[in-house]
């Protein structure tokens, strides 16, 4: 595990730039131009890179899953590399070059060429990217911290809005959108408290529900993401991101996955990865691995070390396997020559499945063999079509689904089902719906040997009580001594569109509103009113909205039962 990890700046050079970001073709020592040419022999590198199916192959055939790399801007023109890279390896995440440092290194001066051709690389080779990061405490450019609190809102906001906009615009020097963004990469102590940097500082835990609308704004097709380490087993830093999905959720925040970036040391893997991953799947989020490395505390390794270094990362890849939702996995590096280890950990490195020589070690082959165990596999899902339903009556819905290998046994999920339905892993949908709502339901089938296969359809449940042109749902997600954050659904029941809402409602204990995530709010006793923000105030009718806000109470939570939308009774 990774407790003593020196802070990033202290990784980095007086210039800026890593270690690693100084094996520049023209800065590369004999020796490591030496060992690049054991790559390509015979001139023809491609044959001779890694033996066997690429791991992007197996990971594309295993539930269509990625496998990538990280890559830095000065291996771009560097093709002993690149040829591997592009061979293996199909999603992409910069190693820096879209960090707030270099993207914006003065107030509203952005610098986005070096990200830029990153991109150009990525889709020259056909693969996608993953952006990284938007918002940390480390390599962050110095005159955010310089600046008034009262004006850091504002700049990361703006920040955000630059740099996902330029990205999800497609042109001739940036041909091709990303996939997803690490909006606020590592915010969280070891303790599990939040980090006290500039962000918090300013605005609050509220920065990140700020941070990832500010970027759906942006970009809506961009999968938004938070991103940390030490989070990939059980524990109190693990556990206070659960949380925080949860409340970001219920919030209605457009967060969409969490990245676990396993930065490993060898032999020391987390018990219950799994486990621990599947739990931020069952909220519906997506889930990858992003920066996975297993280092050695002291080089070089032994042969029994590079054996459990395979244990590990095979170890990581099945984990990621075993979750329908798990995206994909990402090494941190091409291979060791590349890795950032040795320049952040010293004298410790061999982190990566390919050797100093850019030669796979053991680990390649475990992690091949752990993807291929289901390669070929396919699962095909039937489609049951859109669905109509009512609020009160029980209904079930058996789903079927068909596997190219014999004797396999499927196991049902399902993701998006309307309140109060449920799916049962032999794939029987039963339940009785409690919402009117149309719901965006995602089936998947999975074998035995993890291949998958889904299908998404639409499910319309209505009859329910609508008296009056409004229905409030209320509900209080989680409490901590003398806090609470509550969620409120507004469903515009009524024939005309809502233009703009104030929702007022009467606490039945002595709670208080202190913060409205998506809009304004005021508190006259226990008389509570909420207001739209500029983006969620029409509501059309049969569509509702979510809203979410924090509060503190000092000795009754009771929820309050009774709403009223523009002055107008909800049932
Ligand atoms: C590292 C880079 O690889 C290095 O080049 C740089 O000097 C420091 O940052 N967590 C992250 C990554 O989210 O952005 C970090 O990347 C590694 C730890």
């Amino acid at each position: 595990m990774w407790q003593s990890r020196p802070t990033l700046n202290a990784a980095r050079s007086p210039g800026g730039t890593s270690r690693r970001r100084m094996f520049t073709a023209g800065a590369a020592t004999a020796a490591t131009l030496a060992a690049m040419a054991t790559v390509a022999i015979g001139g023809s590198a491609q044959a001779a890179l890694a033996p066997g199916t690429p791991l992007k192959t197996l990971a594309a055939a295993n539930g269509n899953r990625y496998f990538g790399s990280d890559m830095t801007g000065d291996l771009v023109s560097n093709s002993n590399v690149t040829q591997l890279q592009a061979q293996q390896f199909n999603m992409l995440t910069p190693g820096n070059e879209m960090k707030w440092q270099t993207i914006e290194p003065n107030q509203n001066q952005f610098n986005f060429g070096p990200g830029d051709q990153i991109v150009q690389y990525a889709h020259a080779n056909g693969e996608r990217y993953r952006g990284h990061n938007l918002v940390w405490d480390s390599q962050l450019a110095g005159w955010v911290t310089q600046i008034p609190l009262n004006q850091v809102q504002a700049a990361m906001e703006n920040h955000i809005t630059k740099e996902v906009s330029h990205y999800a615009t497609v042109t001739a020097t940036m041909p091709q959108t990303p996939y997803a963004w690490d909006v606020v990469n590592e915010p969280f102590q070891e303790s599990g408290s939040l980090k006290q940097d500039v962000f918090f500082n300013a605005m609050g835990s509220g920065y990140i529900a700020d941070a990832l609308r500010t970027a759906h704004a942006a970009d809506p097709n961009a999968k938004l993401y938070l991103n940390d380490f030490n989070i990939e087993g059980m524990n109190a830093k693990s556990n206070a991101m659960f949380s925080l999905a949860q409340s970001l959720l219920a919030a209605g925040a457009p967060l969409n996955g969490i990245g676990f970036e396993s930065h490993f040391i060898e032999g020391q893997n987390p018990s219950g990865i799994q486990a621990n991953m599947q739990r931020f799947a069952n909220l519906g989020l997506d889930v990858a691995v992003t920066e996975l490395d297993d280092r050695f505390t002291s080089l070089p390794p032994s042969n029994a070390g590079l054996q459990q270094q395979a244990t590990d990362f095979a170890n990581t890849v099945k984990a990621c396997l075993g979750i329908t939702r798990c995206v994909g996995v990402t090494q941190w590096a091409i291979g060791d020559p590349d890795s950032w280890v040795p320049g952040a950990f010293s004298g410790q490195g061999a982190a990566t499945m390919f050797d100093q020589s850019y030669a796979p070690k053991p680990a390649f082959t475990a992690v091949q063999t752990a993807l291929g165990a289901t390669a070929g596999n396919t699962v095909t899902v039937t489609n049951p079509g859109a669905r109509t339903g009512t609020v009160g009556t029980a209904t079930s819905l058996q789903i079927s689904a068909t596997d190219s290998a014999a004797g396999q046994t499927l196991t049902f999920s399902a993701t998006g089902l309307p309140a109060g339905l449920t799916i049962s892993s032999s794939g029987l949908i039963s339940g009785t719906p409690t919402t009117n709502q149309t719901a965006n339901v995602t089936v998947t089938a999975r074998d035995g040997t993890n291949a998958s296969g889904s299908a998404s359809f639409t499910w319309t449940i209505s009859g329910g009580s609508t008296g009056g042109t409004c229905h409030v749902t209320y509900t209080r997600n989680s409490e901590w001594p003398g806090n609470f954050t509550a969620q409120v659904v507004i469903q515009n029941t009524g024939t005309s569109a809502i233009n703009g809402w104030s929702l007022t409602f009467t606490f039945p204990g002595d709670q208080k509103v202190t913060a409205n995530f998506n809009g304004g709010f005021s508190m006259s006793g226990e008389n509570a009113t909420l207001t739209n923000a500029s983006y969620n105030g029409t509501i059309a009718p049969g569509s509702s909205i979510t809203d979410g806000f924090q509060g503190t109470f000092s000795s009754n939570d009771a929820s309050p039962t009774s709403f009223a939308v523009n002055g107008t009774a909800c049932s």
